[in-house]
């Protein structure tokens, strides 16, 4: 069997500890495994490169995609996903496993529509896809998100300030919510719990009354305030902002940005990449493609790629309702 795997869509940490453990698990089934470039773009132009063990050698540590990634415009069209399918009959492709975040997975599901056995597997920051407790490269984030609050919390101290951290997340305030909890924040803010400003001044106000001398805000991008106009800013300007101009604490703005989906992956992260790139071909052995590759509770599991369009919010409001406790 020869099937090909790609990466594709946001690159996340642990992408490829996912195609190391598929590659190598996969030869041991006797499957032969052939990269495909920059997601579904290569797929579409036929970039494909053979993969044996030594191939995916020193790549565990690595964060990024080694086979690159991209969020392929083209793969939309009819035209694209024409030229697609003829790549894999071109090529002999037996089947394909495709990692990669929400995006990325309705192409694998399109894939298995059109009659191409296929296998998912979840890659995403943004821990937003349903199904899945975790995705690949989120806790690798979240550690980043942690450590950029530690060396903030050391300024924000100092100079006794609000410091107002923008976070990933697109529409999902897990990275806002876990990082903020993690990371020791006064105030979470996801898109999840609208709030308002001025809700979020009193929050502010309450601390200083507390003694509190300092104050780290953690908002997710997604996040939207209740009742006010973002007007072209991010969340966290239209945060900062408000918070600056009321003159009750001087703040700043911080947007972590890319620096989040960067950087070696955590443990974590290796092993529940491993652990998914092994089930991912280990689908094809048993002949139940169709699925996307999944944690849930300590036990890797299955879920059909055609439910993968349900609520995928991984938000539990206990902890929510838990960061703000703690931070009083
Ligand atoms: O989906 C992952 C993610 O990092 C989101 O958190 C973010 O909104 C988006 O990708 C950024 O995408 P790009 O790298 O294409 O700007």
């Amino acid at each position: 069997m020869r099937i090909g795997i790609l990466t594709s869509g946001g690159d996340s940490p642990g992408m490829n500890a996912a195609l190391r453990a598929a590659v190598r698990v996969g030869a041991g089934l006797g499957f032969e495994l052939v990269g495909i470039r920059r997601g579904f773009t290569g797929l579409i132009e036929g970039d494909l490169i053979p993969l044996d063990n030594r191939a995916v050698g020193g790549i565990i540590e690595r964060g990024g995609t080694v086979l690159y990634t991209a969020r392929s415009k083209a793969f939309l069209t009819p035209e694209g996903q024409e030229r697609a399918l003829a790549t894999i009959a071109d090529e002999g492709l037996d089947g394909l496993i495709v990692i990669g975040g929400n995006g990325s997975l309705k192409g694998a599901r399109f894939l298995e529509e059109q009659g191409v056995p296929t296998v998912g597997v979840p890659g995403s920051i943004d821990n937003d896809i349903y199904g899945t407790a975790m995705a690949i490269g989120v806790d690798t984030a979240l550690n980043t998100v942690v450590d950029c609050l530690n060396k903030i919390r050391d300024t924000a101290l100092s100079h006794e300030r609000a410091f107002v951290v923008e976070v990933m997340g697109r529409k999902s305030g897990y990275i806002a919510l876990m990082g903020g909890l993690a990371g020791g924040a006064e105030i979470v803010l996801i898109p999840e719990v609208p709030v308002s400003l001025g809700k979020i001044l009193g929050q502010v106000d309450e601390g200083l009354k507390k003694g509190k001398h300092h104050s780290i805000i953690v908002v997710a991008e997604g996040f939207s305030p209740k009742g006010a106009l973002k007007e072209g800013k991010s969340a966290g300007r239209v945060v900062s902002d408000f918070l600056e101009e009321s003159g009750e604490i001087e703040t700043r703005l911080t947007i972590l940005g890319h620096l989040q989906r960067g950087g070696s992956p955590s443990a974590f992260d290796r092993i529940l990449a491993s652990r998914l790139g092994a089930a991912a071909v280990q689908q094809f052995k048993d002949g139940k493609t169709g699925v996307m590759v999944a944690l849930s509770g300590s036990k890797i599991v299955t879920v059909p790629l055609d439910e993968l369009d349900r609520d995928g919010s991984n938000i539990d409001l206990e902890v929510y309702r838990l960061a703000y406790a703690v931070a009083t």
